[in-house]
């Protein structure tokens, strides 16, 4: 049996709740976009709408990062969800709801589901030995050593009793429920991945940990915690009200589940699509009602993310552009549902063609004339000639068009069909130009034309704004006052978007003051832009530099005594006492430079200057070394584990005669952190070591005197 829940006029989405591991970045803001502009559209289209968001806080990957920076879980969680929520809210997100997994609420729910879950025979106890992935958390089939094949870094062994779930028994279920309901998920390639992943056959998950304890109690049996993900999942239902008696709570679960829409990144389309529909159908809960997958938002080619250090910041682009400009971009820019790249230049572009030259100018020369002309009042159109009944046609034609594309997600498209409509209004006003009055014309009749053209503009703005507002909330609501028809907000309360029909802006309307909406970007805003982000860059080395310093264990003595006494920077040639950059890479790999070492006071002859940015392409980093073993059957090869503060990884380097494995074990040292990954003896090695290479001699790892943060870049 299943819980009903009627189908009233009412939508509930939700977006996925952000780990706190990470200062959230344009990769997070996308996805709440995306929401905000659905759940703004539906409000106004009069459905009761719930838009959840929240933080994902529990979990391995959570308890060591606040380790590593020397605070508590709870400390380190209530600092990043408190910048996610400010991010929301400084982007004017419209969220109903904030969910937080460490809330009471989310605890009392999820131990509720688990003993639910238990009651009904889908939970029993069994011990787990294999591999675990603690970036993705999750588990990972194959033997130790094997990488996790989502993100490509390093699992984990690990050997416990665990709790487990009986999903092996949803197999023919799932696959009957897709097929029962098509639209559950999408696009077409993850309902693809995700059938075909299920076909592979399903086993058993294990739904609990007992090495380590930040997360929630399995009821009845503390030293377990609930898997991060099954908790993470019930935020839905949990934010809802779920597992508690009281009747305000039980009501608003019954009125929103199950939701309309879970937006997530298509990563995690396997842990929606699966594991959360098996959890719901386990416990008598319906399943959500669709499913849909964003792509990734790339910059510099690589997915947008903090291990891959090429983020970009939402703040960023609100503080030089504003909210609106970025909100548009990711929308227009991106096809819902496939990758997408960020860059300023394409922002810029789009910002002036688009919002200054395009609908800001439109709407600026339009508000001015009415006050120019007609001391700010909107005069009556009169009689349409074949040019207002076509303008009109058009904005109608842009209405049918612009809400289906936005309701199938095709954001993309239908901003394209709203603009059209923006040039469609700008031709029209340059053909009719109001503003200049031909020799010959009569004062009667060109006033009458100055009234008709720019009452039949002014109307067409109405509806781009209108359609526009979810998107382009602040500026629609600046729009809206100036055409003299109050808060946007307001109107999107009594539903306005359900009747968008021609005409609703009426004669005798008090205009609005003009106000500059989108002014032109100049050259200096990319400028600006990376400037900021540079800046923020620096400052969050420097923080972390702050927050690790507790934590970070002081050098070995050994290593000290190896260390160069300068920095292994080559900020400026001539390095006497360190080679240039000299890699250490397992001999498989040896690069030319590194095959051919330099002598320890080699300056380099007739010096290639590279620029300043050339030297920027590589990231060097400063990591710590958790594990260090040979490789079997390669003598050269050692296999490090090491962590740069933001994410751990395995790298292969050729030390293996020169340095005792045992002896690396806790020591900093500083890795090529970009450089592409690649397999040595069927081990993938993430960066190389930097080494000074003598000639002849063995080579001599880099240090430093001082300690240092991990991941502190070098530049
Ligand atoms: N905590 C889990 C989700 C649990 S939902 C019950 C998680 N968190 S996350 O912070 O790693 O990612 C949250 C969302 O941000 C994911 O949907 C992810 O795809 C999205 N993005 C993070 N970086 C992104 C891009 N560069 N581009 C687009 N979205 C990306 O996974």
């Amino acid at each position: 049996m299943t819980e009903q829940a009627p189908t009233a006029n009412r939508y509930y989405l939700t977006t996925p709740i952000y780990y706190v591991n990470a200062r959230p970045h344009l990769g997070h803001a996308y996805s709440t976009i995306v929401c905000d502009a659905i759940a703004r559209r539906k409000r106004a289209l009069g459905v009761e709408t719930r838009f959840l968001t929240g933080t994902d806080e529990h979990g391995q990957k959570i308890e060591r990062s606040a380790k590593l920076a020397g605070c508590t879980p709870r400390e380190f969680a209530d600092t990043i969800a408190g910048e996610f929520r400010g991010l929301w809210d400084r982007l004017g997100i419209s969220y109903d709801d904030f969910i937080r997994t460490t809330e009471e609420r989310h605890k009392r729910g999820v131990q509720h589901l688990f003993a639910k879950l238990r009651e009904r025979g889908f939970i029993y106890k069994g011990r787990y030995t294999g591999q675990y992935c603690v970036s993705c958390e999750a588990y990972v089939d194959g033997p130790p050593g094997t990488l996790c094949p989502d993100c490509g870094r390093p699992t984990e062994t690990v050997s416990e009793e665990n709790y487990y779930f009986k999903l092996s028994a949803f197999e023919r279920r799932l696959l009957e429920f897709y097929e029962e309901n098509p639209e559950f998920m999408g696009p077409e390639s993850t309902r693809r991945e995700v059938i075909s992943f299920v076909r592979g056959g399903l086993r058993d998950l294990s739904v609990s940990r007992t090495s380590f304890s930040w997360g929630i109690p399995v009821p009845g049996d503390e030293k377990h915690v609930i898997y991060v993900w099954l908790d993470a999942l019930a935020n839905y239902i949990t934010a809802l009200g779920y597992g508690s008696d009281k009747p305000e709570d039980k009501a608003r679960f019954a009125k929103f589940w199950p939701a309309d829409m879970h937006l997530i990144g298509k990563e995690i389309s396997r842990f929606h699509c699966v594991y959360w529909p098996a959890f719901l159908m386990a416990a008598g809960v319906e399943p959500p009602r669709s499913v849909r997958a964003n792509g990734w938002l790339l910059f510099d080619q690589g997915k947008m993310s903090k291990s891959r250090g090429n983020i970009v910041r939402a703040e960023t682009v609100d503080e030089v552009l504003g909210a609106d400009a970025l909100r548009y971009f990711l929308l227009r820019e991106i096809p819902f549902g496939q990758d997408g790249n960020f860059s300023f230049d394409a922002l810029v572009q789009r910002y002036n063609g688009d919002l200054a030259n395009g609908y800001g100018n439109l709407v600026s020369r339009v508000v001015n004339m009415v006050h120019k002309y007609f001391g700010g009042v909107l005069p009556e159109a009169g009689a349409a000639t074949e040019a207002e009944t076509a303008l009109r046609a058009h904005a109608e034609a842009a209405i049918a068009a612009f809400g289906p594309a936005f309701d199938a997600l095709n954001f993309s498209d239908a901003l394209k069909a709203l603009w059209g409509l923006v040039a469609a209004t700008d031709i029209y006003l340059t053909a009719n130009a109001p503003w200049k009055k031909p020799a010959g014309r009569a004062d009667a009749d060109h006033e009458a034309l100055q009234a008709r053209v720019l009452a039949t503009a002014a109307e067409s703005i109405r509806i781009i704004t209108a359609l526009a507002y979810p998107i382009l909330p602040d500026a629609a609501a600046k729009v809206w006052r100036q055409l003299g028809l109050g808060e946007i907000s307001e109107a999107a309360r009594q539903a306005f978007l359900t009747n968008l029909a021609w005409g609703g802006l009426k004669a005798g309307t008090r205009f609005g003051e003009p106000a500059p909406l989108f002014p032109r970007a100049e050259k200096d805003a990319i400028e600006r832009m990376q400037n900021l982000e540079d800046a923020n860059n620096r400052s969050a080395v420097e923080a972390a530099g702050g927050q690790a310093q507790n934590e970070t264990k002081a050098a070995p003595a050994e290593v000290a005594a190896a260390a160069p006494a300068k920095a292994p920077v080559p900020l400026a040639p001539p390095a006497p006492s360190v080679a240039t950059a000299a890699a250490v890479p397992a001999p498989a790999a040896a690069a030319p430079a590194a095959a051919a070492p330099a002598t320890p006071a080699a300056q380099p002859e007739a010096a290639q200057h590279i620029t300043i940015d050339d030297f920027a392409k590589v990231e060097l980093r400063v990591a710590q070394v958790l594990v260090a073993e040979r490789v079997p059957k390669a003598d050269k090869l050692l296999r490090l584990e090491v962590d740069l503060g933001y994410e751990k990884r395995q790298i292969l380097a050729g030390i293996a005669q020169y340095y005792e494995p045992e002896k690396l074990i806790g020591r900093k040292i500083v890795v090529v952190a970009n450089l592409a990954p690649r397999k040595m003896r069927g081990l993938e090695s993430n960066g190389m070591l930097l080494a000074a290479s003598l000639e002849g001699g063995a080579p001599v790892l880099t240090g430093f005197l001082e300690d240092v943060p991990l991941g502190a870049r070098l530049k």
